[in-house]
């Protein structure tokens, strides 16, 4: 929040200044890297001298004299070749943490321009192995949703269920010859798996079954009752599984539309793209080629052989008229405009499928929709050992088995820790640890590295771990609990101590650390702060006495810890990691 205040502050002193600022050159205002000059940074005098050919330190100069601040900073300097250097007031700072402890914003602007945005995460697929990508995607995708609301987005999240693919004929045919129906009514996605697992591996080399299996497709794609039927059920019995999932984890979405929701508008799209010359038909299959209105290098309709550029197109209909996966995606697209009236689409999906995504975008630029598509695209997660990830049990791993064994994990770790916890206050514990610790181990991640998942790093209370964090706030709450009574606001602060001015800054930077988040769609900015104020308030409380403190010193020091068990709170549940008073 002092980033854009400052921010706008400088633009002010160029208007009256009268520096015309040029096209495409945004001043701007950073954290400073060096804290010995200023809280905050300005290279813009030295990037606008470069390009206005003036000198850079006497802009700069000419900028700090028209600067109106007093409010905001104490000290203003001009150093180096021209760096503007800014020192926040204790003032303002005081004003600064009453906000966090008092307004449910927690000193966190909203966004000037507030976009309705629909994000599309999770979409595991019925009766298919649900994999890794599928947990990566819905803890990036539901923390994703709830920044974005917080900053004032209108949000709609969806779960692309795949319920509608090429699996259900050997589903069908498994279901019909293969079922235990008492291990489908303990774990139905199991057992759909397994069935699927059985046909699939048959299949691979039996073109006879792949005929049987082709055929309950065509018949429940024509509409068949029993495979209808059947087809329903397989949909209704994975999602009940899944929604306790989502419920233990918290993550809710506002609909959950699968891909068979856009079953009748596939013929309608590809008739539309055809009739606009965007798709031709090639061997039969209807198609979208390359337009060539970009560089080779660029297009996505074009991949590299050797040394010729091959089409690489997007098949919207198959020769034999089954439609394809981009066929729905783009039918969706269209849904989330007409309905939802999208201006952005997010889609959290794993890195492999990029060139889906490319085509997709590429397709709906083609069609001349206003609407704004972004892949955003994560790496995948290793065992220890670097290779695929399996579970204690050496399954490999989807949402439900990580999560099961994360929670037993924390349920014996807090039963270890403080054995007169059981019953119900214990399981509660062992959930919030648990799904804590899991998705903190994805969201700490930069989402485009590939990352080595350490069950007892992940669970461990020491280093940049949810349990870590969590504790961290069950320090602050037992600083209230010592007192005695709740936190009331005092009438007046005085920040004296560095210690303290160190974590009233940190607490300050909370709004910079959420709104960075969405420039790239990367929560572990937000993560790796936490992380930082979690340590600054650490050195705090190790540098100043709280409660043996005493006047307006001690009611600074309860302020600072109100206001960091807040922001902790906050911060954590924009993560989709809920906290606990004890642990
Ligand atoms: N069901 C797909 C999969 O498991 C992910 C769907 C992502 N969303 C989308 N609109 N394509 O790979």
């Amino acid at each position: 929040m002092f980033r854009s205040q400052l921010t706008q502050r400088l633009l002010d002193a160029f208007t009256s200044a009268q520096i015309e600022i040029p096209e495409g050159f945004a001043p701007s205002v950073v954290l400073a890297s060096d804290t010995r000059f200023g809280d905050y940074q300005s290279n813009t005098a030295m990037a606008l001298g470069k390009h206005l050919r003036t000198n850079p330190r006497a802009l700069a100069q000419t900028i700090a004299d028209h600067l109106k601040v007093d409010d905001l900073c104490e000290k203003i300097s001009v150093d180096g070749p021209g760096f503007l250097n800014f020192t926040i007031s204790k003032p303002a700072l005081q004003s600064h943490l009453c906000d966090i402890c008092q307004s449910d914003r927690f000193g966190v602007p909203t966004v000037t321009e507030p976009r309705n945005i629909v994000i599309d995460f999770s979409a595991p697929n019925v009766a298919k192995p649900m994999h890794v990508g599928h947990i990566r995607s819905t803890f990036i995708g539901d923390s994703l949703a709830r920044v974005a609301r917080f900053l004032g987005h209108h949000v709609t999240t969806d779960n692309h269920i795949g319920d509608w693919g090429t699996q259900f004929g050997m589903i069908l045919h498994g279901w019909k010859t293969l079922l235990d129906h008492d291990a489908l009514a303990k774990d139905p996605i199991h057992e759909l798996v397994r069935v699927y697992k059985i046909i699939n591996a048959a299949a691979k080399d039996d073109e006879s079954l792949r005929e049987v299996c082709k055929a309950e497709l065509v018949k429940l794609q024509q509409g068949d009752a029993e495979n209808h039927a059947i087809w329903t059920e397989c949909v209704r019995l994975t999602m009940i599984q899944l929604d306790k999932v989502y419920d233990t984890l918290g993550v809710t979405f506002d609909y959950a539309l699968g891909e068979s929701y856009y079953n009748d508008a596939l013929g309608p799209l590809v008739d539309d793209l055809l009739a606009k010359g965007i798709a031709s038909v090639s061997e039969g299959a209807v198609v979208v080629f390359s337009d060539g209105s970009v560089k080779p290098e660029e297009d996505p309709f074009l991949t590299r052989d050797k040394d010729e550029w091959k089409a690489a197109p997007c098949i919207v209909r198959k020769s034999d008229g089954g439609f394809l996966y981009p066929t729905t995606d783009l039918a969706t697209i269209d849904y989330r405009i007409n309905e939802w009236k999208a201006d952005e689409i997010w889609y959290v999906v794993g890195q492999p499928q990029q060139l889906h995504f490319r085509h997709i975008i590429a397709v709906t630029q083609r069609r001349g929709i206003d609407v704004k598509l972004v892949h955003v695209a994560f790496g995948s997660i290793q065992g220890e050992d670097g290779k695929m990830f399996k579970t204690r049990s050496g399954e490999t791993v989807g949402l439900l088995e990580v999560i099961d064994e994360a929670i037993d994990r924390a349920r014996t770790a807090a039963a270890e820790k403080d054995p007169s916890l059981s019953g119900d206050a214990l399981e509660e514990i062992a959930r919030i640890i648990g799904c804590g610790a899991v998705k903190y181990a994805e969201l700490s991640q930069n989402r485009m590295t590939d990352y080595k998942f350490a069950w007892d790093r992940m669970l461990s209370l020491q280093g940049n771990t949810a349990p870590y964090l969590i504790n961290a706030y069950v320090r602050t709450r037992a600083i209230f609990r010592k007192l005695g009574e709740d936190f009331a606001m005092p009438a007046a602060l005085q920040i004296t101590e560095d210690a303290e001015r160190g974590l009233a800054m940190k607490l300050a930077q909370f709004a910079e650390a959420t709104h960075d988040i969405l420039i790239d769609h990367r929560p572990n900015t937000l993560a790796t702060y936490l992380f930082e104020l979690a340590d600054c308030y650490h050195s705090f409380y190790e540098a100043c006495h709280v409660l043996n403190s005493t006047g307006i010193t001690r009611d600074t020091r309860l302020t600072l810890c109100q206001a960091t068990s807040r922001v902790l709170k906050q911060g954590l549940n924009l993560l989709g990691i809920q906290t606990t008073e004890r642990m």
